[in-house]
């Protein structure tokens, strides 16, 4: 067993994770994380998204300078953190695509493995001080950075993010088992997108069937944790770089972001 990695002065480790992109992973760590912010908490977002990291660009940070290609990643296993966070809305946060280049592709197929230890050691090398949560979002699918975490870190919880339609919810089955199979506690599913408010009336249209009546085995057991609907209003948040939950803390749908918490925060204590 390869010993695990202890981030000081971090209490719990969520990663957020799906099996198909695009169902809305990013926007839901960082509602997520400004709603456990309200509840008191503080919380540090780590961003492992390699291939597209999006946490920067939704919540307007940007590196000043470009760095020198990649970062090394050989250092001493007991080489002490070196990385500032940065500062956002009080959130702490630090991501891969900050330290590779917002606008640099990196090759999956050319070092899998590399991909996984850059994700670590960058994760490692972040002083990231006292957070009661980080949350790690994640590419999806369930290869890396996903295996390296799983094996290196320390993680208390998995936030499953779905839309309804059956495809994306299958896809979400297969890269749980990853996280079932390293016995990391899978805390429920975030059903995304899961119906539609029109934003001209306010009504609320029921456009997909429901992961709760359409679920894969590998589903079966795990807790709804609450639905996000499709709207413009998160949309527009994120497009301009200040999240619903902070945007519009008293919205009914930042509200909903702010009842998952509660959820996910009992089922950790
Ligand atoms: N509930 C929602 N209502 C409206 N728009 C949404 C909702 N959720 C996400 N979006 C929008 O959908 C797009 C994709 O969302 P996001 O980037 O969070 O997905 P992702 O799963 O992180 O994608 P990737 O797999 O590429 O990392 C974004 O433009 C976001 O603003
Ligand atoms: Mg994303």
């Amino acid at each position: 067993m390869v010993p695990q990695i202890f981030i000081p002065g971090v209490q719990r480790v969520i990663v957020v994770a799906s099996g198909k992109g695009g169902v809305g992973k990013t926007t839901v760590t960082v509602n997520l994380a400004l709603a456990l912010q309200r509840s008191g908490a503080t919380v540090g977002i780590f961003d492992a998204d390699i291939y597209g990291p999006n946490v920067p660009l939704m919540l307007g940070v940007h590196r000043q300078k470009r760095s020198q290609g990649m970062i090394a990643i050989a250092r001493r296993k007991d080489a002490p953190a070196y990385i500032q966070p940065l500062d956002r809305f009080g959130l702490r946060i630090m991501s891969v695509g900050l330290l590779v280049g917002e606008d640099e592709v990196i090759d999956p197929a050319r070092s899998p493995d590399a991909i996984g230890q850059l994700v670590v050691q960058t994760l490692k090398d972040v002083q990231w001080g006292e957070l009661d949560y980080l949350l790690i979002d994640l590419p999806p699918s369930a290869g890396q950075p996903q295996a390296s975490l799983v094996q290196h870190v320390p993680i208390d919880g998995v936030v499953i993010v779905t839309t309804p339609q059956d495809l994306s919810l299958l896809d979400a089955g297969r890269s749980l088992r990853l996280f079932q199979q390293a016995t990391i506690p899978i805390l429920g599913v975030v059903e995304n997108m899961s119906y539609f408010i029109c934003p001209d009336c306010g009504t609320r249209h029921e456009i997909f069937q429901h992961s709760e009546k359409w679920r894969p085995p590998a589903l079966a057991d795990v807790p709804l944790l609450g639905r996000i609907p499709l709207t413009p209003t998160i949309s527009k948040s994120i497009n301009k770089a200040d999240p619903l939950v902070h945007d519009h803390p008293d919205d009914p749908v930042a509200q909903a972001f702010l009842a998952i918490t509660a959820v996910l925060q009992s089922r950790l204590s």
